[in-house]
């Protein structure tokens, strides 16, 4: 069976994630590099994991992080979409099964805050861990933070965790932000989209979601 060690290696998709990451820096994207595959992928996995998930689903969710984003590669627009078919062409090639290779493609195709939604428990996972990986070491150009609210807002961020309780079924995502650079409202005004689908996302693995900011519990 196809291993998410096997596709981290593979050398079109790593040139994938590399040209997804140059297109969104053009475009003044925050960091969606190897970085950010892997970090989503390991939070993806260990989402399921916590919760007592199947193996091989954790395996899926992790294969399904790393590869979510590689739709960039063509375009911004509609890139979860793209990334899901390009991600079909990869786990083919690499012999996944076809089963396997539609949850992988239903998960990535779902994990946009705009068009997607949770379908299925590898679909939850991934939401999850992609809308909490919001950290400083994504903005590419600090000097430039007093222009742009995702950049200030990402910079501000100074560490995030996303934790998983499974007796008391909760996932809760804690934030440590340096007000002194952006507010907790400018947070909202950008993020308020991607909280409302981790809830969701949370709700499809039968867990409440929370946001603690500062300490502060938000929601
Ligand atoms: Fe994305
Ligand atoms: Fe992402």
């Amino acid at each position: 069976m196809l291993t998410f060690r096997k596709v981290s290696k593979d050398a079109e998709v790593i040139t994938l994630i590399r040209e997804s990451d140059r297109q969104l820096e053009m475009l003044g994207y925050t960091e969606h590099g190897q970085r950010h595959a892997r970090l989503v992928a390991k939070n993806a996995r260990g989402v399921l994991r916590a919760l007592d998930y199947d193996e091989r689903l954790t395996e899926l969710a992790a294969i399904a992080g790393y590869l979510h984003d590689i739709g960039n590669v063509v375009n911004r627009e509609c890139h979860e979409r793209t990334s899901a078919i390009l991600a079909r062409n990869v786990l083919l090639r690499l012999k996944m099964d076809y089963d396997e290779v539609a949850q992988v493609m239903a998960a990535i195709g779902n994990h946009h805050e705009e068009t997607g939604n949770p379908v299925s428990e590898i679909s939850a996972a991934l939401i999850l861990a992609d809308k909490a990986d919001v950290h400083r070491s994504r903005v590419r150009n600090p000097a430039l933070i007093r222009f742009d609210i995702h950049d200030r807002v990402n910079y501000a961020v100074r560490s995030s965790s996303l934790t998983v309780d499974k007796e008391a079924r909760k996932i809760v995502f804690k934030l440590r932000v340096d007000t002194s650079i952006s507010s907790v409202m400018e947070y909202f005004e950008i993020f308020l989209s991607r909280m409302m689908i981790s809830r969701r996302a949370a709700d499809f693995l039968h867990c409440h979601y929370s946001l603690e900011i500062n300490g502060n519990k938000l929601v």
